[in-house]
């Protein structure tokens, strides 16, 4: 989908759908009145007819077979609408268009009266959502019926034509960042292992003129990384732990990215149940997060060296796979007992977090689907984020707010960190249930030391089984974290 910008009237625009945003209730101003005045009132009557007051995301649809448009949607964007109810506004219509077999679909992106935020922030909600509304993974079933939508017609009348052009491009960059995400996690545990995402990860470097570096079992035991290696000892896939750099000139901070990338979580010998087995090629999302982002760096300008590490291997179990009791060595120097094979995430972890602070890193940001209890307390659609460093906490909610992924705190107090504490060891990696995200981030901590740090577990957003609340989020790999990275990155000076 190819997407456009236009200072064309609504009413004046040719396509073969125009989507109007309206909110609550129902009434149509400005643009929309005249959209309404130049097909002779007709999309009133129709919107009366069907009781149309402006509720979210539903919908009213005129044809006007002579119309520069061929045919007219109403969405509802709510009451009191912003930026994430125009997000969701673009992917409903694009939804719709594809639905219609709409190849032109033009959106307006004016609610009038104030509302919406600036003609910029409108503009980059409504093509972020229909960007990415417009996605499907389609790699291993028959072409499907639905048409695809050739081009996004994105309309603002107002407001500096160099500063919509941006926010344009950033929206596209977003969009399609989160697509490589979501396809790396959708592909399959047999085809993504650590080996292709490891050239994946080479890829994403050689295009966006990235530094890489791939460390192999073999060197991650040589380094010291006992941690990462444990877990990927009882697997026939070799490990790969990938390290890209962003080094912009004139960089003076370094940010290190750092993402779970379990490729397949079986438990190992604490194994799984069947169904809890059934989505875990997706604990990589971390990892794709991180390796998305990263390619989307220099494209937005990103001003700050950035890191991105990706702790890759399957886990799995023969004869060689760790075993409950074990105590291991990670490069941090701090020895774990391995109390519950399951809590491997935070093993890879731990070493990715040693090797960015060692890396000299200022500041350590990492994103896991780590735990089932931050899904208990947060829900499906909400990550936790928890760290070291309240300003940096401060930092990520407020770009997680300005992009519709929803974070929320959670504490990090004393005594998660003493139910950490090994009877043998200095740390083991699991204890009892209460309080699982918290004390699964409080392991984690150790191995930041005092380099500020952030937790995102992202165990819920970052793959959607059940009906996502946005309809610009699809079944499967969601791409969470994506955007919150970006927003954050290029928000640094
Ligand atoms: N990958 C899982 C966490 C997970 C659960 C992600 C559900 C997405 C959906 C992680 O490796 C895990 O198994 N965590 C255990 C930790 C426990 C053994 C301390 C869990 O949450 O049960
Ligand atoms: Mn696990
Ligand atoms: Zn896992």
């Amino acid at each position: 989908m190819r997407f456009t910008l236009t200072d064309t009237p609504p009413d004046r625009c040719p396509c073969d759908l125009l989507a109007l945003p309206v909110p609550e209730p129902g009434t149509l101003h400005g643009e929309a009145a005249d959209v309404d005045r130049a097909v002779k009132g007709r999309l009133v009557e129709i919107a009366r007819a069907e009781g149309f007051s402006g509720k979210p995301n539903r919908t009213v649809l005129l044809h006007v077979p002579d119309g520069p448009a061929r045919r007219i949607l109403l969405v509802g964007v709510g009451r009191d609408p912003a930026s994430e109810r125009l997000r969701r506004y673009g992917a409903v219509a694009i939804r719709r268009a594809r639905e219609l077999r709409a190849a032109r679909v033009a959106l307006a992106t004016s609610i009038g009266e104030g509302l919406g935020g600036t003609p910029d922030e409108a503009v980059r909600a409504v093509a972020e959502g229909a960007g990415l509304g417009a996605y499907a993974f389609n790699r291993y079933r028959k072409a499907e019926n639905d048409a695809e939508v050739a081009e996004a017609i994105v309309i603002a009348r107002r407001g500096d034509r160099e500063m919509l052009g941006r926010a344009m491009r950033d929206a596209d960059v977003a969009v399609r960042a989160t697509y490589r995400a979501r396809d790396l996690v959708n592909e399959p545990a047999n085809v993504l292992t650590p080996s292709a995402l490891a050239e994946i990860a080479k890829e994403v470097a050689d295009q966006s003129g990235l530094e890489h570096r791939v460390i192999d079992y073999e060197e991650a035991r040589a380094m010291g990384m006992g941690l990462f290696a444990a877990v990927a000892q009882g697997s026939a896939q070799p490990p790969k732990f990938i390290v890209l750099e962003y080094r912009p000139n004139g960089a003076r901070r370094t940010v290190a990215l750092v993402g779970k990338g379990i490729t397949f979580d079986s438990g190992g010998l604490s194994i799984k149940t069947a169904s809890g087995m059934k989505t875990m090629k997706g604990d990589m999302a971390g990892a794709a997060a991180v390796i998305a982002a990263m390619g989307a760096l220099r494209e937005l300008g990103v001003s700050v060296r950035v890191l991105g590490i990706a702790a890759a291997t399957e886990n799995m179990i023969n004869g060689a796979a760790m075993r409950p009791g074990d105590i291991v060595r990670g490069l941090s120097g701090l020895t774990v007992e391995i109390t519950n094979t399951d809590a491997e995430g935070r093993l890879v972890l731990a070493d990715g977090l040693a090797y960015a602070v060692r890396a000299g890193a200022d500041e350590v940001i990492d994103l896991a689907t780590l735990t089932g209890a931050s899904v208990v307390a947060l829900g499906d659609w909400t990550a936790g984020v928890m760290g070291n460093n309240q300003p940096l906490i401060d930092r990520l909610l407020a770009a997680a707010a300005s992009t519709g992924e929803q974070l929320w705190q959670l504490p990090l107090y004393e005594e998660f960190l003493d139910a950490m504490r090994g009877d043998i060891s200095d740390l083991k990696n699991s204890a009892g249930r209460a309080g699982g995200a918290e004390r699964a981030a409080a392991f984690l901590g150790e191995f930041a030391g005092s380099t500020p740090w952030a937790h995102l577990d992202i165990a819920g957003p970052a793959f959607a089984e059940s009906a996502p609340p946005a309809p610009y989020l699809p079944a499967g790999g969601t791409g969470f974290g994506v955007r919150t990275l970006l927003r954050y990155l290029t928000s640094l000076g």
